[in-house]
């Protein structure tokens, strides 16, 4: 066990388990990097973090992240550079959205010390497991949650902030199908649908199971009060071009302010696209549909990258969009996103950070 100057202790695996992953042929999400960072807050202070080999936590089962959910998480990513560096993308985007949501669930901010230097030791000691460009990248999930052993309803005073990651392939693996419901919404004003809170992404479940069933990948979410204006996907914002104009949902406070939905609209104001944010309903969608101006529809996350929208299943019939060669936007800034990210483009707005 050493100490560094960052205050972080660190205890090393005996053996890698990298030999162990097909880099080629990764699964989403199954196969986890040698070690995790993680972090104790209590007596209304953070302890130090340590980084450990990655493994199970010792929990009891009256901890209220799991009775009442006071849970957040993020997601971001490392990708490998030119020179085999680690590049990470807004990480400090990432932090700032954490503590939003972490306002929000009533839990105490994560220090910068913690999430942003943590998270440079973590890449910097599991580097090896980031994929080459062509192969993926090393998905990162830092997770917050409650720990009060304690049944009742109230916030926390202890809690444990942990960051694991699991390199990746693509999320989606071809263009997705999606379902517009009024039967079920994710959120509606006043409630979490900003906060990256994991109850959201469990009321999604069942709708989601629903749409499976018809033959979509996911449900297209629209706003709660008048089942009329899009909002987003489970995964990911998304966009519309229409008669040449770029369409976006604006940040109503029921969708997550996604940090891909953030530099895409960047990328394009600066490119001189025609983007607006703005209120898009579903019927306005139809109706370009109809007058043959609906030209390409994607989502955007960090998971999910730019991922191209083959179908919107609404009132009983697909509305079906151009084939993805066709789809001049979309494939642009899927293109510009990925060259930034991977350190293969100019990078303007500082949001690339290299793991030093
Ligand atoms: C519900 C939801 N919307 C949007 C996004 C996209 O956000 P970001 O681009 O920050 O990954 C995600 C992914 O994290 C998500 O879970």
């Amino acid at each position: 066990m050493k100490t560094l100057e960052r205050n972080i202790r660190i205890k090393q695996v005996a053996e890698s388990r990298i030999h162990e992953v097909d880099m080629n042929n990764i699964p989403f999400g199954r196969v986890f990097s040698d070690h995790m960072l993680i972090a104790h807050y209590r007596d209304g202070q953070w302890q130090a973090p340590e980084i450990r080999p990655y493994g199970k936590l010792e929990l009891e089962p009256s901890i209220s992240s799991l009775n009442y959910g006071q849970s957040i998480f993020e997601g971001m990513k490392a990708h490998r550079g030119p020179q085999g560096e680690a590049l990470l993308f807004r990480p400090e985007a990432n932090w700032k959205r954490l503590n939003r949501s972490a306002a929000r669930m009533c839990m105490p901010e994560v220090p910068a010390s913690i999430f942003l230097d943590g998270l440079q030791e973590l890449i910097r000691l599991d580097q090896a497991w980031i994929p080459a460009p062509e192969q993926g990248a090393l998905y990162i999930r830092p997770l917050y949650f409650a720990t009060d052993e304690f049944i009742g309803v109230k916030a926390s005073e202890t809690y444990t902030f942990v960051i694991f990651t699991c390199p990746v392939g693509p999320y989606y693996t071809r263009p997705v199908r999606l379902l517009v419901t009024k039967d079920y919404i994710r959120a509606a004003i006043g409630g979490t649908g900003s906060a990256k809170t994991c109850g959201n992404y469990a009321a999604s479940l069942l709708p989601d199971k629903l749409a499976k069933a018809r033959g979509y990948d996911n449900v297209l979410w629209l706003d709660a009060r008048e089942h009329r204006f899009i909002e987003e996907c489970g995964t990911m914002n998304v966009f519309f071009v229409i008669d040449g104009t770029v369409i976006t949902p604006p940040l109503s406070g029921t969708i997550l302010p996604g940090i891909t939905r953030d530099s895409l609209i960047r990328l394009l104001k600066d490119h001189d696209y025609k983007i607006e944010v703005r209120p898009i309903s579903i019927y306005e969608v139809e109706e370009a549909y109809e007058a043959g101006y609906l030209q390409e529809a994607f989502g955007a996350g960090t998971a999910a990258t730019v991922t191209h929208i083959e179908a919107i299943g609404f009132g009983g019939r697909d509305l079906v969009f151009p084939p993805v060669d066709q789809r001049p936007v979309s494939q642009w800034l899927g293109q510009q996103l990925e060259a930034l990210k991977s350190g293969t483009a100019k990078d303007p707005y500082g949001w690339r950070v290299k793991v030093e």
